[in-house]
């Protein structure tokens, strides 16, 4: 693997070892001293085109809980505004010496773009491009998964996927980069990927996707998911009107305190442990997901932050450390 680009080329046995890896890494993260010396010496670049918060503080956290040195990048405040084009900044950035280059960018294939370049020689990172991808952020939804799924079956995580689990993914699919990753993910990890969106919010072609399709969110839910990922609505990329009014989505769309009630209900499999509720952040709370099911003992919202950091953790340490084995860099 020399970059991490998406999810659907994502071979079973690379997201297996990313997810075994990203296990050893959650050990390293709750120790007192959180460091290892495996990326000593080694440049990691974060490329940021649009706002994040959790994405970005973690692939740092990442890099420097590996030991490299980190350069970050925000595209607000910097020389874009005087219209400084993507080869141009990655150019620039690359002279200064860097190893892997995680990129955030509002256009759809823009990281595979840098990839195919001869801009730089890094490994790149998909951060989240445009509405195309967010590999990252569907691996570590996939580890919460795993590690909920696996601990009510008294297994320990590493090495199984996700066959048997049956996953909804809810809400504003069609601007989602996660609800994509994560169907190819999941899919690909065994889970059965159900998806339940108003018609004016799922992609043209959905039908061929590898899910089943629901247009109606409390029939969604008596498929008895063992897992519901709520996604965020994406205002900021609606150019039209996809919905009524979002009181209106709420009711019809939203993990209301009433169909919380549902939720509570639902199992993990065939165990006693309840259902997980996930949510990729930042919430609008009071609109896809209330305050009581987002703070819920269900809810599992904090833990995919935390293991986003051994996730990426573990992503870095892959694609670096086969790079110094395959002698593309010196030493
Ligand atoms: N989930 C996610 O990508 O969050 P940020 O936009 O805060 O990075």
């Amino acid at each position: 693997m020399k970059h991490l680009l998406d999810t659907q080329g994502l071979a079973y046995h690379d997201a297996l070892a990313i997810l075994d890896t990203a296990e050893e890494m959650t050990a390293v993260s709750s120790r007192q001293v959180k460091k290892l010396p495996t990326l000593r010496g080694r440049t990691v670049v974060n490329l940021f085109y649009e706002d994040s918060t959790r994405t970005r503080i973690s692939f740092e956290a990442a890099a420097k809980r590996l030991s490299a040195d980190v350069m970050n990048f925000s595209a607000k405040g910097s020389s874009v505004s005087k219209g400084e084009s993507l080869k141009d900044t990655v150019q620039t950035l690359d002279a200064m010496g860097a190893d892997a280059i995680v990129i955030r960018h509002s256009a759809s294939g823009a990281a595979a773009q840098l990839a195919a370049s001869d801009w730089s020689e890094a490994a790149v990172v998909n951060a989240g491009d445009g509405t195309h991808e967010h590999p990252t952020q569907a691996l570590l939804d996939a580890l919460t998964l795993r590690r909920g799924w696996s601990s009510a079956h008294l297994n320990g995580p590493r090495g199984t996927d996700l066959t048997g689990m049956k996953v909804l993914i809810v809400g504003d699919i069609v601007h989602s980069r996660v609800a994509r990753s994560n169907v190819w993910l999941l899919r690909t990890l065994g889970a059965e990927v159900h998806l339940a969106a108003p018609a004016t919010l799922l992609p043209y072609g959905v039908e061929s996707w590898p899910a089943i399709v629901h247009y109606s969110l409390d029939e969604a839910l008596s498929a008895a998911p063992d897992a519901v990922m709520m996604l965020r609505v994406q205002a900021e990329r609606m150019g039209g009107v996809f919905f009524p009014t979002a009181a209106e989505y709420t009711r019809r769309w939203g993990l209301t305190d009433e169909r919380l009630r549902v939720v509570e209900q639902l199992r993990l499999g065939d165990t006693d442990s309840p259902a997980l509720i996930l949510h990729p952040g930042p919430m609008n709370r009071g609109v896809e997901i209330s305050s009581a099911a987002a703070d819920s003992p269900q809810a599992k919202i904090l833990d995919q932050v935390a293991h986003g950091v051994a996730v990426r953790m573990a992503v870095l340490h892959l694609l670096l450390s086969q790079r110094q084995h395959d002698g593309n860099h010196d030493e």
